[in-house]
C-alpha cells in the first residue's frame, strides 16, 4: 500500500503568511504540520509516498528530501495548478500504479494516528473508505449521506442544505478503482475537480464505499484560528525540558520547553509555551499556548496563545494575543506619536487594533 500526500494548493487562507511559505511547512509546536502526517502515514506501516507538491515544491523538498529520516521512501509529483484534489490523483497516476493508496491532506491533522484505519481497510478492502467527524456547521465540507445500515449513499461538497452533520475528514483509502472514476469528472462550479464526486461516481457504479466516523480530533490547519487550535493541542502534551538558559530572574510554570541555545532572562513563562533554539527572551511574559520557532528575539513585551516563526523579533509590546508572526517579521511601538498607527503590511494582512 502507498501513501499520496497531498502538499501543494493555493493557501489562500493563510494568506500573506502563504505568500512565501507552505501552509504544509507551517509549525505546530515548532515542527511542521506535514510532519506529523507523514510521522502518522509511517506508523500505518506505509513506506512508499508520494508528495503532490505546487508552487513550494522546492521548500517541501528541501524539508522532506528522500524521506529517510522519517523512515519513509518520498517522491515528488508535480502538479502545475491546484486543480483540486481528485485532479492530484489523476497526476499521481504513474506513481500509484494498480496499488491500493491512503490519501492524506498534507495540512490536516489527526490525533491518534491512522494505523486503525489503514489495518480497516487492509482488512476489508472496499473500493473506497472515508473518514467522517461530526461538525456544527457542514456547510463548509464535504458531507456525506449514510443509509441505516451505516452505508455511504450519497456525498455533497459544501452543500447548502446538508443531508447530515457528517464531513469528510482528510484521510481516503482507495483501491486502483478510484482511477477510473476520476477519468470520469469534470470541473465543478469552483474549477476543481472533487474527490466527493469521485467517490459519488464510484457509489452510482456500484463500487462499495464504506465509512469511518471518528469522534477524536481532527483539524484541518487551512486558517489561523484552527492552527492556533491545533498548537495549543499540541502543546499540551510536549514534556517540559531545559535545553537552554534561563536566568535566576525568570518563573517557568506548567509544561515549558527551552530548547537547546535559547535563553531566557527576567521573564515569566506560563505553559503550555515552547521557546526554539536561538531565541532569546528578555524581561518578557510569554503566556500559555504559544509556540516560539529558532531565532526570535522577545524583549520587554507580552504575548500568548500565539505562534510565531523563525527570526521574528517583537520588542516593547504588550499584549499580544491570538496571533499569527511571521517569518522575520518585526513588532514594535509606534516612535513618539502615540495617536498614530504606521504599518508596512504585505497583500492580504489582517491586523486588529484595538483603538
Ligand atoms: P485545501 O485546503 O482544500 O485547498 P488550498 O490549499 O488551495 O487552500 P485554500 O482553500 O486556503 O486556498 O487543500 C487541502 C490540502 O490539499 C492542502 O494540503 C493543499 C492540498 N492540495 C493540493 O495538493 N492540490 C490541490 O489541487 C488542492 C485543491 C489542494
Amino acid at each position: 500500500m502507498k501513501a499520496l500526500v497531498l502538499a501543494g494548493g493555493a493557501g489562500t487562507r493563510l494568506r500573506p503568511i502563504t505568500h512565501t511559505s507552505a501552509k504544509q511547512l507551517l509549525p505546530v509546536a515548532n515542527k511542521p504540520v506535514l510532519f506529523y502526517g507523514l510521522e502518522a502515514i509511517r506508523d500505518a506501516g506505509i513506506t512508499d509516498v508520494g508528495l503532490v507538491v505546487g508552487d513550494t515544491a522546492a521548500a517541501i523538498r528541501a524539508a522532506v528530501g528522500d524521506g529517510s529520516s522519517f523512515g519513509l521512501d518520498a517522491s515528488y509529483v508535480r502538479q502545475e495548478a491546484p486543480l483540486g484534489l481528485a485532479h492530484a490523483v489523476l497526476v499521481a497516476r504513474d506513481f500509484l500504479g494498480d496499488d491500493d493508496f491512503v490519501m492524506y491532506l498534507g495540512d490536516n491533522f489527526i490525533v491518534g494516528g491512522i494505523a486503525q484505519l489503514v489495518e480497516e481497510f487492509r482488512t476489508t478492502r472496499p473500493d473506497a473508505q472515508i473518514l467522517l467527524t461530526r461538525v456544527p456547521d457542514p456547510t463548509e465540507f464535504g458531507v456525506a449521506e449514510l443509509n441505516d445500515a451505516g452505508q455511504v449513499v450519497g456525498l455533497e461538497e459544501k452543500p447548502q442544505q446538508p443531508k447530515s452533520d457528517l464531513a469528510l475528514v482528510g484521510v481516503y483509502m482507495f483501491t486502483s478503482a478510484v482511477h477510473e472514476a476520476v477519468q470520469h469528472l469534470k470541473p465543478s462550479g469552483r474549477g476543481e475537480l472533487e474527490i466527493t464526486e469521485a467517490i459519488q461516481w464510484l457509489i452510482d457504479n456500484g463500487r462499495k464505499v464504506t465509512s469511518t466516523t471518528i469522534s477524536g480530533y481532527w483539524k484541518d490547519t487551512g486558517n489561523v484560528a484552527d492552527m492556533l487550535e491545533v498548537n495549543r493541542m499540541v502543546l499540551e502534551t510536549v514534556e517540559p525540558r531545559q535545553g537552554g538558559m534561563v536566568d535566576a530572574g525568570c518563573d517557568l510554570i506548567g509544561r515549558v520547553v527551552i530548547e537547546d541555545g535559547a535563553q531566557v532572562s527576567g521573564s515569566r513563562i506560563v505553559g503550555p509555551v515552547i521557546i526554539g533554539a536561538g531565541s532569546r527572551v528578555t524581561d518578557s511574559y510569554v503566556g500559555p499556548f504559544t509556540s516560539v520557532a529558532p531565532d526570535c528575539v522577545i524583549a520587554d513585551s507580552e504575548i500568548e496563545y500565539s505562534i510565531v516563526l523563525r527570526g521574528a523579533s517583537i520588542r516593547g509590546v504588550r499584549r499580544i494575543e491570538a496571533s499569527f508572526i511571521g517569518h522575520d517579521v518585526q513588532v514594535t511601538p509606534a516612535p513618539r506619536v502615540p495617536k498614530a498607527h504606521r504599518l508596512i503590511l504585505g497583500d492580504h494582512s489582517r491586523v486588529q487594533i484595538s483603538s
